[in-house]
């Protein structure tokens, strides 16, 4: 679970920032990497009904593309809602990233009508590490990276 005080330093940060597009997502992923817990960070782009794996950080991933409703990915999609698992072994319905991987949140990035424009994506090694204070830190960081898409 993510401290209050980093989770609004890293807001900051990525709000501060000049960049934007893939450049900020790239900032933004840097920055999530750093946080404890956050072994493996990335975005995914929805385009065509598929998802497309974007910036990245941590171990190389075989999904670079994911399909509405399969794995954790495209269930968020699929569903039109955020996932929070605790244990990833206790799904059927899951991609290994890295066979380290124990817990996994995915956040929707939405424009402004709420159509969705991607995810992020969040592997932990530790069994129940991400809560409801990633959600909500997560889901302001998708705003932010919603406001610079293109
Ligand atoms: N675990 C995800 C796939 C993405 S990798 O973790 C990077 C899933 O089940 O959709």
């Amino acid at each position: 679970m993510i401290d209050n005080g980093l989770a609004e330093q890293t807001l900051e940060e990525v709000a501060a920032s000049c960049l934007a597009g893939r450049e900020l997502r790239k900032f933004a992923m840097e920055r999530l990497s750093r946080l404890p817990g956050y072994n493996w960070s990335g975005i995914y782009r929805l385009e065509n009904e598929t998802l497309l794996l974007d910036e990245y950080v941590g171990a190389e991933t075989d999904h670079a593309q994911i399909a509405i409703g399969v794995g954790v990915c495209g269930t968020a999609v699929a569903e039109d809602r955020n996932q929070v698992i605790e244990d990833v072994r206790n799904l059927t319905n899951y991609l290994a990233c890295s066979t380290q991987t124990r817990s996994e949140i995915v956040v929707l990035i939405r424009d402004l009508e709420g159509a969705t424009l991607g995810q992020i994506d969040v592997d932990g090694h530790q069994v129940g590490a991400f809560g409801a204070s990633d959600e909500g830190f997560l889901t302001q960081l998708a705003e932010l990276l919603a406001k610079n898409w293109d």
